[in-house]
């Protein structure tokens, strides 16, 4: 056969990133197209294993996809010889106990974020894996967004000059779940079960700065809950005891200043769930998932403040759209693309356990900074 097999145990396929874009969008879709070549030639072919809590959940959606392999008993799957790969959807806060189990087993590891519930827990995650040699890395599915690839292409290109300040916009209106039932499991709004949008979004904004623009040196954050009471997947009535809404200011080396909003309370007035504007000395750029565009200094109009006339500029039209100049997939199959790689090739895999816990690290001084009203620099990790 020409066929590389590699097992993957997949713990958590039951959730919405689970099932939807990593079994589905990234490794069915990998079998689909026939494996991903490996560097001698063979094709890396996934044999996902389905673990979860529920029989007849993991047994649906292994019927529905032509699977046969699926088990409640996470051991069991941990210790057969034929599964090379780790892989967590679960609830965050199940994560470590379950990423610890497959370390000792010896298995590679690649999990969602955030990498753990805190710092110290993330950093002791990265020594085990290094102590035990299995390869590790986490989700950082926005690198491998169109719209963000392209706002690197620009970076790259020296198209902004000196970059002087990033301004993102993330989220949408989550319903309550009374008169509409809420599109987000009811876990996150509550943090005693691992919930709240700082620990959800800032590790994402930490990696995006970071690789696309510089590291982040501080975080000054306002963080709320601006719903406080919600109903939950059965009709119940629960107190939101985590953040729906996070307002950061992040200070970059270099001197750019980024400024993120995340909200799960906000409607949508913009073209994009989420928007990053970059305004640099020789251009500024809009992207969003998968658009972008530009405005350079040589086509930079001169609005002038006159508040007693409307508005006479169709400002928006005088942006000019990036074109693709590539294909896009999707951005989970990607980045699986290159961790199976990495372990089938021992191809290069910058999105290490070391860059999780740096994800962690920004959501925990982020709420820090909320809660003492401070600025916080953040130093690096002891690795
Ligand atoms: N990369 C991204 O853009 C992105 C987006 C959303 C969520 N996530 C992350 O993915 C993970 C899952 O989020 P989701 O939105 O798919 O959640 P979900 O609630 O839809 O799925 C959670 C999964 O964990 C399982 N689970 C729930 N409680 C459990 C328990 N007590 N013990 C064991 N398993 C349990 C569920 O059965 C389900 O399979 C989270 O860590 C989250 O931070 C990442």
């Amino acid at each position: 056969m020409n066929r590389v097999p590699i097992g993957i145990v997949l713990n958590g396929v039951t959730g919405r990133m689970g099932y939807r874009q990593h079994l589905v969008r990234s490794l069915l879709a990998i079998r689909d197209e026939g494996g991903l070549p490996a560097g001698d030639g063979r094709r890396i072919w996934p044999e996902p294993i389905l673990v979860g809590r529920s029989p007849a959940k993991l047994q649906e959606i292994a019927e529905r996809h032509g699977l046969t392999d699926w088990t409640t008993d996470l051991d069991e799957a941990l210790a057969r010889d034929d599964v090379q790969i780790y892989f967590d959807a679960q609830v965050t806060q199940q994560r470590e106990k379950a990423i610890r189990a497959a370390i000792e087993a010896g298995k590679h590891i690649y999990t969602e974020k955030p990498l753990a519930d805190d710092t110290a827990a993330a950093v002791d995650l990265y020594r085990a894996a290094v102590a035990a040699g299995v390869k590790h890395g986490v989700v950082q599915d926005k690198l491998f967004l169109p719209g963000l690839r392209k706002l690197a292409r620009l970076v790259e290109g020296g198209f902004f000059g000196r970059i002087l300040s990033v301004r993102g916009e993330f989220g949408y209106w989550v319903f309550e779940g009374d008169w509409q039932s809420a599109q987000r499991p009811s876990w996150n709004y509550r943090s005693q079960d691992g919930g709240g949008i700082a620990v959800d979004m800032f590790p994402h904004w930490q990696y995006v700065l970071e690789r696309i623009f510089a590291p982040v040196r501080s975080v000054q954050a306002t963080i709320v809950t601006h719903i406080p009471s919600r109903v939950d997947e059965s009709g119940a009535v629960y107190e939101a005891t985590a953040d729906d809404a996070a307002y950061g200011t992040f200070e970059l080396e270099g001197g750019i200043v980024a400024q993120v909003n995340s909200s799960w309370a906000v409607r949508v007035y913009r073209d994009e769930l989420v928007e990053f504007q970059v305004d640099g000395t020789h251009g500024s750029a809009v992207a969003g998932l998968r658009e972008c565009h530009v405005q350079h200094r040589a086509t930079t109009p001169k609005p002038v403040w006159n508040p007693d006339l409307p508005a006479t500029e169709q400002f928006r039209a005088q942006w000019q759209r990036v074109p693709d100049n590539e294909e896009f997939d999707n951005g989970f199959k990607v980045q699986w693309e290159h961790f199976l790689r990495h372990v089938v090739d021992d191809a290069a895999f910058p999105w290490d356990f070391a860059a999780g816990a740096r994800g962690v690290q920004l959501a925990e001084l982020g709420l820090e900074s909320a809660r003492t009203g401070r600025r916080i620099e953040i130093p690096s990790l002891d690795l």
